[in-house]
């Protein structure tokens, strides 16, 4: 089935704006930088890049007859807050697990951000104090149970929607978008760059570029700091993902590139390149991003555009997924 023959349920204003980022590009001294910006595209609590996914799961969901979206992350998870939104909006119920992915010092990790907005959108959440984890958990399996024995109807979504067999539509799709504002606007970005973790938003992209007729390269930066977990899951989806839209060929091991170096030594925690960079985006555009995710990527992208490692010939896209309000749970950072 080609992609476009796929169900999918509008859940955005329509494709994410991309625009220029002249003063960073400015700064860093090489290639041009734009952004494509998966955190203001939607009206739902926010958004973000698992709206996107979801867009694919919930002609499913609603084929099933669930009544219940069953969905686990850590605390400060912006996908269990973006699953909890779209059961807002589709009158359906949201259960969540959420485990204690990160270990940082913030008395409001559990109240703030994220966590707080799926509370006031409805959700029933359940804390659990297990550590991060990209795969499937028992605490899931037991929040789909409970679904079931309380009489309810469950539709499992895993972690970041990545392990769910249409997880990779989204960020295909978004590839085609891509290509079609590129047309509008007159340009082509031969360099991409995602952030990188459960992995269907890299996995997707690879998928759908991979069916187009220009080369481009799309990077991964790694931000689950379990680099070669996350590489065999982007890998994996990225390979169903384009077999489910027949690509009609094998994907080579050099499409699929997770560069590590930013993540620090665990998800979660800021390092000090992934808070120059969250300064550097936020003082020269106005453009925030976060300690969990955004950070790490934009940090991977200033340092490969500064070091020519993407050359100064090239036009890159930054693919900006989300996450801000993950802020309010880091915040005893930028105090000065
Ligand atoms: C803001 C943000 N950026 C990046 C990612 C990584 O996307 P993925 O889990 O699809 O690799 C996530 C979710 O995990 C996210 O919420």
């Amino acid at each position: 089935m080609a992609l476009a023959d796929f169900p999918r349920y509008p859940l955005t204003f329509g494709p994410s704006p991309v625009h220029h980022l002249p003063r960073l590009s400015q700064h860093l001294g090489g290639a041009q930088v734009w952004a494509k910006r998966e955190d203001v595209s939607s009206g739902l609590a926010f958004g973000g890049n698992k709206i996107r996914k979801l867009e694919y799961l919930v002609p499913d969901a609603l084929a099933s007859g669930a009544d219940t979206l069953v969905s686990i992350g850590g605390y400060q998870s912006n996908h269990t807050r973006q699953v909890a939104a779209v059961a807002a909006k589709l009158g359906l119920k949201a259960r969540l697990v959420q485990e204690n992915w990160v270990d940082w010092p913030d008395p409001l990790s559990d109240r703030v951000g994220n966590i707080q907005l799926s509370r006031i959108m409805g959700a029933k959440v359940t804390l659990d104090s297990a550590g991060f984890d990209i795969g499937i958990r028992s605490s899931w399996q037991q929040a789909i149970d409970e679904v079931i024995a309380d009489g309810g109807t469950p539709y499992p979504i895993p972690a970041g929607a990545s392990e769910h067999h249409l997880g990779g539509l989204g960020f295909a799709n978004w590839a085609y978008e891509v290509e079609q504002q590129e047309r509008e606007l007159g340009v082509f970005f031969d360099t991409i760059v995602v952030c990188t973790v459960t992995g269907s938003t890299h996995a997707g992209m690879i998928a759908g570029f991979a069916g187009q007729d220009r080369p481009r390269r799309v990077i991964g930066i790694d931000a689950s700091a379990t680099l070669e977990k996350t590489r065999d899951q982007v890998a994996r989806i990225a390979r169903h993902t384009a077999s489910l839209i027949e690509l009609g060929r094998e994907l080579r091991d050099d499409e699929i590139e997770v560069l590590e170096g930013w993540a620090g030594d665990l998800y979660g925690i800021p390092v000090d390149s992934t808070l120059e960079a969250i300064r550097l985006g936020a003082e020269l555009e106005a453009m925030i991003t976060d300690p969990v995710y955004e950070g790490k990527s934009l940090a991977g992208l200033i340092d490969l555009v500064q070091s020519k490692e993407i050359p100064a010939t090239s036009t890159v896209l930054y693919a900006h997924l989300g996450g801000q309000l993950a802020l309010n749970a880091y915040s005893g950072l930028f105090r000065s």
